[in-house]
């Protein structure tokens, strides 16, 4: 089949490559001149863990094109997915949905055929019907569908998150539509990934319910985070007892520094917001945003407790910067509350993060960058893991000890056991453990 994904961002380029993958013959568009001179020169705009590969693999055998003007490829598409950014909108926290809207405007304009409009960004219940109503209005003769059809993909893990997913969901009440969404999605049939169609508004609701409820999860974690460290429990251990429990799970349920992300900050926001305008109110999720976003504030105070109260004039080596590991993405990470925070005490911040610098300096100044784990705590007064990246987990405690000015360690990822760390001599502070 021909495809177009219209937006070759995180979402975009990853199930572009993988649509690729499974045989189809796939256009990526961006606005983004330079990303797509970038996608051509054989480039990746961002890191992604098997990306590079993948996209290699499928341009060199002629299933993969990169284009900034998308008349051909939305002309000759079967199925056109939009895959654009829909941030929070300033003031309200509704999602934005002006190039969702920009997009249709296009397709509409451009397309030849029967084509199927695949809607893969996250959007608030009734946008299938609004981009429906947008290609109707500019094309009164057109034969289209306009599908939902949620991403679910992962950062960090997004290429098997996309081949191997847990479900794909896919929200049309059209016969046609559904036959094209089957064979593009055919190849997941050898792993058994189930294919669930649904309405089209029920599908749009899945996305938000899905990502709500797990940032619920964390959220509760944390809180019982702070309940272990007033009581002197241990999380992890009650995160484990709980999770045995299958109704539970075990997943999501790691205390740390506070969701962040390019998804579940603007998008608990947003569902708070339709939910309100339905008259409906979500608290669950409403409680879920404002104890997260305190949270954040409470980490800043956690650290200069954890340095005897003021941090003026003392230098903090912070590891890790991305909102998780293996991404560089940087979109509402807890280090963009913590380090400015901190830096606001009066603290002078020395950082490293594997992937992360270049979208870092964009959005916070003042830092002293480094090369290597090391160097970022040299000569430092405390050293704070902030994410969880591999190369952390067994930093060489004794050099560290070694290079610091005093050794305070605060782990806001809980990757270190406290006895290990504590036989060292550190000062270790840790989430939620005794
Ligand atoms: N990043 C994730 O992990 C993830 C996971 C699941 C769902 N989503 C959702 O997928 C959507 C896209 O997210 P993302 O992280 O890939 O965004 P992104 O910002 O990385 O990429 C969006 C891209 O779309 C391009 N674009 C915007 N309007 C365009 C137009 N009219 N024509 C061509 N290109 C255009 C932008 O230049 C940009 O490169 C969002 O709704 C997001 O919530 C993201």
């Amino acid at each position: 089949m021909r495809v177009t994904m219209i937006g070759t961002g995180y979402v975009g380029l990853v199930s572009g490559a993988c649509f690729a993958d499974f045989g189809h013959v796939v256009t990526c568009v961006d606005k983004d001149a330079s990303k797509i001179e970038r996608l051509q020169a054989g480039e990746i705009p961002i890191f992604e863990p098997g990306l590079d590969k993948l996209v290699e693999t499928n341009v060199r055998e002629g299933r993969l094109f990169f284009a900034v003007d998308p008349k051909e490829a939305i002309a000759s598409a079967d199925a056109i997915f939009i895959a654009v950014g829909t941030p929070s909108r300033r003031g309200d926290g509704h999602a934005d949905l002006s190039y969702v809207y920009a997009a249709a405007e296009e397709i509409a304009d451009l397309m030849d055929g029967f084509t199927v409009i695949v809607n893969k960004s996250t959007v608030p219940v009734g946008t299938g019907d609004e981009v429906e109503a947008i290609i109707k209005k500019r094309r009164p003769d057109a034969e289209f569908a306009v599908v939902s059809n949620p991403e679910f993909l992962r950062e960090g893990a997004a290429i098997s998150d996309f081949k191997r997913p847990d479900r794909v969901v896919v929200g049309t009440e059209d016969e046609r539509a559904r036959n094209v969404m089957r064979e593009l999605y055919r190849p997941l049939n050898l792993n058994e990934s189930p294919l669930l169609f649904v309405g089209r508004r029920t599908s749009e609701l899945i996305k938000y319910a899905a990502n709500a409820f797990l940032a619920m999860k964390i959220t509760f974690i944390n809180e019982m985070a702070d309940l272990s460290e007033a009581v002197g429990a241990d999380v992890q251990a009650v995160a484990r007892g709980i999770g045995l429990d299958n109704r539970i799970g075990t997943k999501f349920l790691h205390a740390g520094p506070g969701y962040g992300g390019s998804c579940f900050p603007k998008d608990t926001l947003a569902l708070v917001k339709t939910a309100a305008d339905h008259g409906t109110p979500t608290r669950l999720i409403e409680a879920t945003v404002a104890v997260n976003a305190s949270r954040k504030k409470a980490m800043a105070e956690k650290i200069k407790k954890a340095l005897g109260g003021d941090v003026s004039g003392k230098t903090i080596g912070i590891l890790g910067l991305t909102f998780k590991p293996n991404t560089d993405d940087m979109r509402d990470a807890p280090s963009l509350d913590i380090v400015p925070a901190l830096q606001a005490a009066g603290a002078v911040i020395q950082a490293y993060d594997p992937e992360g610098r270049h979208e870092a300096e964009k959005l916070l100044t003042d830092v002293d960058y480094k090369a290597n784990p090391y160097d970022a705590v040299a000569g430092a007064d405390a050293m704070v893991i902030l994410t969880e990246w591999d190369q952390f987990r067994a930093l060489d405690l004794d050099r560290v000890k070694s290079v610091m000015k005093t050794p305070v360690m605060v782990d806001l990822r809980n990757v270190y056991k406290p006895s290990e760390v504590r036989s060292k001599d550190f000062d270790y502070t840790s989430i939620g453990r005794p």
